[in-house]
């Protein structure tokens, strides 16, 4: 059979060239194997729901309370299926597994980012890995964001506003842009549809190019190392071959991580859409994205309300807050690879306390994204009587500006005496080492 194959598709040749690929063993690199499995498990729970769901938005009658005949229960029939998907058997489940495997999707891809963040794999010749990695975690909350709106309950409908008037806030094409994007005037009859083709074609097949192009690009140039491959055997790849090692251990985990996540949704239900019931008049107050998108929400409560005009078009606080302020922060994601300029990496793994100013930018960025997610709930925290209407937006920008500065330089002092004490002992073991002599 395996000659027959080979002499149709040569497979001894990807054999070679592919599937004996040495894998480093070690628990930090199956975090991007974890994305990888969530974005399969995503696939999977996402086209069984697709064959379920109706994405329209016009209206039908509400089976499962369906009024009276003179005055008839009309709601959405995307809003109506997600009602009928939570009553099949297994439909809600299908929905909770999707929802949190999204969720830990993104959480898998922050912390791998930060791995290869904290131990210099970014570098030089793994510069366009991050640019794709980049792209694949702008690409992944798209389509988590487009994915909440399908469901079209009162929560989605107010989301889908707030992004549409975003969209609409940048000047001079900002509404031509919004109609094209959203199918017409908020809330145009054609939205669902268009956001389905969006969440189940277009941003999955973007996931799928760019994840594919990251793996072989990854296998081009070959992993960063861990540490201790530098002592077996050094600049030599050490590790186990992709087949027939490295494959059931993460065909293992892969099992073991979905039956997690299934077991966590069994208990943990998501969003409940028949709480929110169909779009209607009634808005609903402070709205908020998930946890990855709250520090935009952040940007956007504390920037002051301002309108520039200017050739005609106008220039606001919205614009600003939300796409701005964020587009600045992924510039200088993206531009990562070209701020550090330590030697290239070719190698291994490095030691992040031996780059405290990588170390200390990176704990400070990350400190400032907590603190504009944190203010991300500022009218609850006005509500509670933690901060003011007067004085909530100067002290938000006060700790954005603080608490990364502070943590910048904790971490730097830190690490400092991490170097000292690692070179006090080092001194004296070499003390020993000659008077042992
Ligand atoms: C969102 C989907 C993503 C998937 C499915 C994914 C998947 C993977 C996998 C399986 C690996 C090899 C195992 C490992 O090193 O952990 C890898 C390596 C890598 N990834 Fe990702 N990744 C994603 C996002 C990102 C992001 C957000 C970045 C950074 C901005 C990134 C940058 C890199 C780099 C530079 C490598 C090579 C690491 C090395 O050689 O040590 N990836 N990715």
């Amino acid at each position: 059979m395996n000659q027959w194959l080979d002499d149709r598709l040569h497979i001894s040749r990807l054999n070679d060239k592919f599937l004996r690929k040495a894998f480093p063993v070690h628990h930090s690199f199956f975090l991007g194997e974890i994305t990888l499995f969530s974005l399969i498990v995503l696939i999977i729970t996402g086209i069984l729901l697709a064959l379920a769901y109706e994405p329209s938005n016009s209206l039908v009658v509400n089976t499962f309370d369906p009024g009276t005949a003179t005055k008839p229960n009309l709601v959405p029939a995307a809003y109506h299926s997600a009602l009928k998907i939570n009553a099949m058997p297994f439909g809600d489940m299908l929905r909770r597994t999707h929802h949190w495997m999204a969720n830990i999707m993104v959480a898998a891809a922050v912390i791998h980012m930060m791995r290869i963040y904290f131990t210099g794999a970014f570098k030089k010749p793994r510069e366009i890995n991050w640019w794709i990695g980049m792209l694949l975690l702008i690409f992944s909350a798209l389509t988590a964001v487009t994915g909440y709106i399908l469901p079209y309950d009162n929560y989605a409908y107010n989301t889908v506003k707030v992004v549409y008037a975003i969209t609409a806030s940048i000047p001079w094409v900002g509404d031509w842009v919004a109609q094209a994007a959203f199918a017409g005037k908020f809330p145009g009859a054609g939205i669902i549809p268009r956001i389905y083709g969006y969440h189940i074609m277009l941003l999955p097949g973007i996931l799928l190019a760019l994840t594919g192009a990251h793996m072989l690009i990854m296998i081009k140039q070959k992993h960063t190392q861990p540490q201790y491959a530098k002592r077996l055997a050094y600049k030599k790849i050490v590790g186990v071959p992709l087949i027939t090692q490295q494959t059931p251990i993460m065909l293992v985990l892969a099992l073991l991580f979905t039956g997690l996540v299934m077991l966590f949704a069994a208990f943990v239900p998501v969003h409940p859409v028949e709480f929110f019931g169909p779009p209607s008049t009634t808005p609903i107050n402070n709205i908020k994205p998930d946890w990855y998108l709250l520090w935009v929400f952040g940007a956007l409560a504390i920037i002051p309300s301002f309108e520039w005009h200017l050739f005609g078009g106008l220039i606001g606080a919205e614009f600003v807050g939300a796409l701005v302020l964020p587009g600045i922060v992924m510039a200088l994601m993206f531009a990562v690879p070209m701020l550090d300029r330590t030697t290239e990496n070719q190698y291994y793994a490095e030691n992040p306390t031996n780059h405290p100013v990588r170390l200390a930018a990176g704990v400070a960025f990350f400190a400032m994204m907590i603190v504009m997610s944190v203010a991300g709930y500022k009218p609850e925290l006005i509500s509670s009587g933690l901060l003011t209407t007067g004085n909530a937006n100067t002290i938000l920008w006060i700790l954005t500006l603080l608490v990364p500065a502070v943590s910048y330089f904790a971490v730097i002092g830190i690490v400092r005496g991490i170097r000292a004490l690692r070179e006090a002992d080092e001194r004296e073991s070499l003390a020993h080492a000659h008077a042992d002599d």
